[in-house]
């Protein structure tokens, strides 16, 4: 279940300011299943400790052609990777790669490798916009090198402008993306997401604490391993996801009539909305008044169809279901009762009453049930929980 299992990347390492995110980088490559080797120049080991990056590669570092610390040759070191990725890319050694130059071993084992390369680079605004290093980042892409990034931001010289590193996470990306983990393509992904609002008047509702978050990284996940996907989203704050088909509803009646119209030409339906489970009888046409001689208000709420169960009844064309389940408590029982009852193919079960994880935070831990089978997913970002989550389903269908 890992996106980049057996995948062998050398990370090159130069001396930019940014060469501190290259832990970071590697401790989650790793955790995606890459094999890393991690090759320094020495101005990057001024800004981050080859022992750093030893400890969290677990192999020795190598950054010189000679002496003690030389733990590879040159040619074995270009023969091994999948991948070599350069971060931060320098100016310097964006120029030293248009000329050719080889003064140390990394620039050598540029030269020496047949490996793709892809780079990242990072400087300040000027340095980035200077023509020299323009007309040498368009040489090196003319001679196919990836140039990943830059992006505009906050400088470490305090600028602002177009020259920072891209962020870890989105490198990983950017690696995913390049190994083609298309574990989804051609399939077609129906996700829910986010809350449902229930009306009372024209200016109230009832609804919870959904973000909208996990079903939004489960979307751009699914695109991400090459599926095509259609989003119904309850009333959120994330901005729509680029080539993503977004529908956006209000009311559980709207996303139960939503999803049932669309289930049927999806391979898939990930139902990760927190739909309300009641609404209420009637909508008043008008704004409710308080009066003054009623200290208590009963409002009478009926049941909403529940959308998942609904699709897992299907006969025909019924897309392989997965369910969330939020419990606060019995969340193993009470998980595997709506497997059965709701007659899902898997479902993820999240602990709500944990004040750092679920509901409106960038956080989750998930279980996922099938009716033999129990997988834990620990708490991890809802980004790389979506990845985790959608690669076990690919391998599902
Ligand atoms: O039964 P419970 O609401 O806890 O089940 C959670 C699962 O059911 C989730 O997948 C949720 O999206 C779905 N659900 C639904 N329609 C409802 C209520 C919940 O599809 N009305």
């Amino acid at each position: 279940m890992q996106t980049l299992s057996g995948k062998r990347i050398l990370l090159g390492i130069t001396g930019g300011i940014a060469a501190y995110k290259c832990a970071e980088l590697a401790r989650t490559l790793i955790e995606l299943g890459a094999d890393i080797r991690v090759v320094m120049t020495q101005t990057a080991t001024k800004f981050i400790t080859p022992l750093t990056m030893q400890t969290i590669s677990g192999y020795p570092i190598s950054f010189s052609c000679s002496g003690k610390k030389y733990s590879m040759k040159h040619i074995e070191l270009a023969k091994w990777p999948d991948l070599i990725l350069l971060v931060p890319a320098t100016a310097n050694l964006i120029a030293n790669m248009r000329v050719g130059i080889a003064n140390d071993l990394l620039s050598t084992l540029i030269l020496a490798t047949n490996t793709p390369i892809s780079i990242a680079p990072a400087m300040n605004q000027n340095m980035y916009l200077n023509r020299a290093t323009q007309e040498n980042l368009t040489i090196l892409a003319e001679r196919g090198i990836n140039i990943w990034g830059p992006k505009s931001g906050k400088q470490a010289c305090g600028n602002l402008g177009l020259g920072r590193m891209l962020e870890p996470i989105q490198l990983v990306e950017r690696c995913e993306v390049f190994f083609q983990i298309k574990c989804l393509q051609g399939k077609s992904i129906l996700i829910s997401a986010g809350p449902t609002h229930e009306a009372l008047d024209p200016v109230r509702y009832i609804t919870n604490y959904s973000s909208g978050k996990m079903g939004y990284a489960l979307a751009e996940a699914a695109k991400l391993f090459g599926a095509k996907v259609t989003l119904v989203s309850g009333p959120v704050s994330i901005s729509k996801p680029k080539n993503i088909t977004r529908i956006s509803v209000k009311s559980a009646l709207e996303m139960h009539q939503t999803i049932l119209n669309h289930a049927i030409k999806h391979d898939v339906f990930i139902s990760c909305a927190a739909v309300a489970d009641y609404r209420p009888k009637t909508i008043s046409s008008q704004k409710i008044k308080k009066t003054d001689n009623r200290t208590q208000m009963n409002i009478r709420l009926v049941k909403n169809p529940d959308i998942v169960a609904d699709v897992g009844k299907l006969v025909k064309n019924r897309p392989f279901t997965v369910g969330f389940s939020a419990e606060t408590q019995n969340i193993e029982k009470n998980t595997l009762d709506k497997l059965i009852k709701k007659n899902l193919d898997i479902i993820c079960a999240n602990n709500v009453a944990c004040s750092n994880q679920g509901f409106n935070s960038d956080y989750n831990a998930i279980t996922i049930y099938e009716k033999q089978k129990k997988t834990q997913l620990p708490l991890t970002s809802k980004t790389k929980l979506a990845k985790a989550i959608l690669l076990y389903i690919s391998e599902c269908l």
